[in-house]
């Protein structure tokens, strides 16, 4: 199946809203699980960078796991980033930042980061490369890069199995999105050949029937 490319910013109300409402602890908490497999939380002490970190869930969950990280965390939906900052904790505002920009041509507050992560976000972007330049350009010599991101099934029967099997119970907006986002993910095969022309030497696995995990180190 080619891929069908969805509306990049998420920026609509209502499908913000069903976004920031909707329940994905179980995933978000196995990204975290994952990178802590990567990164030590106890050991982590430096600057981290989230692309495309919608309402904050993972952003939430990525400072209270790593008690001394800070995060600068950007996303360029406007009503993805109000949810963001009014659900932060307020133990966590010295260390959480929410920034709002699009890639590739948003400036960041710092030039470099120790640790850069994405969940996502990749899907979203026309031009997947882009996601590979920013990451390059941003990550300090040696840093860790995690990102996840769903993979495009082979059939549109496939994904509408999908959506049936993880959204039944969600609004019917979350659900077109969720399918919306199946048919424009890519498949290990392209997430290879991205990495490739970027020169990127990262490992990629299949983490779920659904997700693909992504992760590598800056030379
Ligand atoms: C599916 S959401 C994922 C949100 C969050 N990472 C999560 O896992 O819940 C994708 C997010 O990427 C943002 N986005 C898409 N293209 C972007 C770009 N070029 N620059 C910044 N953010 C972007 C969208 O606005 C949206 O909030």
């Amino acid at each position: 199946m080619q891929r069908e490319p969805e509306t990049e910013l998420m920026e609509d109300k209502a499908q913000v809203e069903a976004y920031a409402r909707a329940d994905f602890s179980l995933p978000h908490q196995q990204f975290i699980d994952m990178l802590s497999t990567l990164v030590e939380p106890a050991e982590f002490d430096g600057i981290a960078l989230e692309l495309g970190c919608g309402p904050g869930d993972i952003s939430r969950r990525f400072v209270k796991a790593y008690p001394f990280s800070r995060l600068y965390a950007l996303d360029g939906s406007k009503p993805m980033l109000d949810y963001a900052n009014a659900l932060i904790d307020d133990s966590n505002r010295l260390r959480l930042t929410f920034i709002h920009g699009k890639l590739p041509d948003t400036r960041l507050p710092l030039s470099r980061y120790d640790l850069i992560f994405s969940n996502s976000l990749l899907h979203h972007l026309p031009e997947p490369g882009v996601l590979w330049q920013f990451i390059k350009r941003y990550a300090q010599p040696g840093a860790r890069v995690a990102v996840m991101d769903l993979l495009r099934p082979e059939t549109r029967q496939e994904a509408k199995d999908k959506v049936a099997c993880y959204a039944n119970d969600e609004p019917e907006i979350l659900q077109r999105d969720f399918y919306q986002s199946l048919l424009a993910a890519f498949t290990l095969e392209e997430i290879h050949r991205q990495l490739h022309q970027a020169c990127l030497d990262f490992t990629v696995t299949q983490s779920s029937d659904r997700h693909v995990f992504i992760t590598g180190r800056i030379p």
